[in-house]
């Protein structure tokens, strides 16, 4: 059975300290590092964007696993894939069309990178359903979008299932990542479910030691 992938999200970072935090992520055992780009329009909250994953990006070596909460994606997408986004994961509810997703996702792709879909918890799985074939992550929020800290909401699970069965009868490779108030407890059930990434924050940034976190995430 292989590994969890374990994707720290620095919103919930000591920004004041940023090079060190990326350092201990790096020393924890961690392979990805999950970059929550919000826009004050599509979340009720603003992060940080294009500078700062230009600035880090490249200077610690973990995957660049880039969570757009933005309304549009499409009009931003290759600043984000040339400021170093591995993975680039844009919401569904923030595209107009079928057309804008399959732009977006053959955009992502030229650039030779990954692509990412994530649903709110209030969106139905199934409309994902034309997109599975030709994406490389699913991001399925067990949170409402635009905070950390929040508490993990159990409809994420048969979201999971419907994408773990969907995956084997359809022979497709996708990565099932999670994302919102995953802890020792949530993080192993998404697991259990068929999650390959566990997207978490204040449970590994509000603890002293972040490899202690990730190794009980991972268990
Ligand atoms: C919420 C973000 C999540 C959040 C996770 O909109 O997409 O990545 O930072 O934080 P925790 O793990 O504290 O719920
Ligand atoms: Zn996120």
């Amino acid at each position: 059975m292989k590994d969890v992938i374990i994707s720290p999200s620095i919103l919930s970072a000591d920004f004041k300290n940023l090079h060190e935090e990326l350092n201990k992520i790096s020393q924890s055992g961690a392979k990805w590092i999950h970059f929550d780009v919000m826009d004050g329009h599509f979340v009720d909250n603003i992060s940080f964007g294009i500078p700062v994953l230009e600035s880090i990006s490249k200077a610690h070596g973990l995957i660049n696993d880039v969570h757009l909460m933005i309304s549009d994606p499409l009009h931003y997408a290759l600043r984000f894939l040339n400021a170093g986004a591995d993975y680039l994961t844009f919401h569904l509810e923030a595209l107009k069309s079928k057309d804008d997703i399959f732009r977006l996702i053959d955009l992502i792709h030229s650039q030779h990178k990954k692509v990412g879909i994530s649903i709110k918890p209030g969106t139905d799985v199934l409309i994902l359903k034309p997109y599975l074939h030709m994406i490389d992550l699913v991001l399925i929020m067990s949170v409402e979008p635009g905070f950390g800290g929040q508490q993990f909401m159990d409809n994420a699970l048969g979201k999971i299932t419907f994408l773990k069965d969907y995956k084997q009868t359809n022979h497709l490779d996708y990565l099932i990542e999670v994302d919102g108030g995953i802890n020792e407890k949530t993080g192993p059930l998404c697991t259990f479910f068929g999650a390959d990434v566990l997207v978490s924050g204040s449970y590994i940034f509000k603890a002293d030691d972040y490899k202690k976190q990730i190794d009980k995430l991972k268990s």
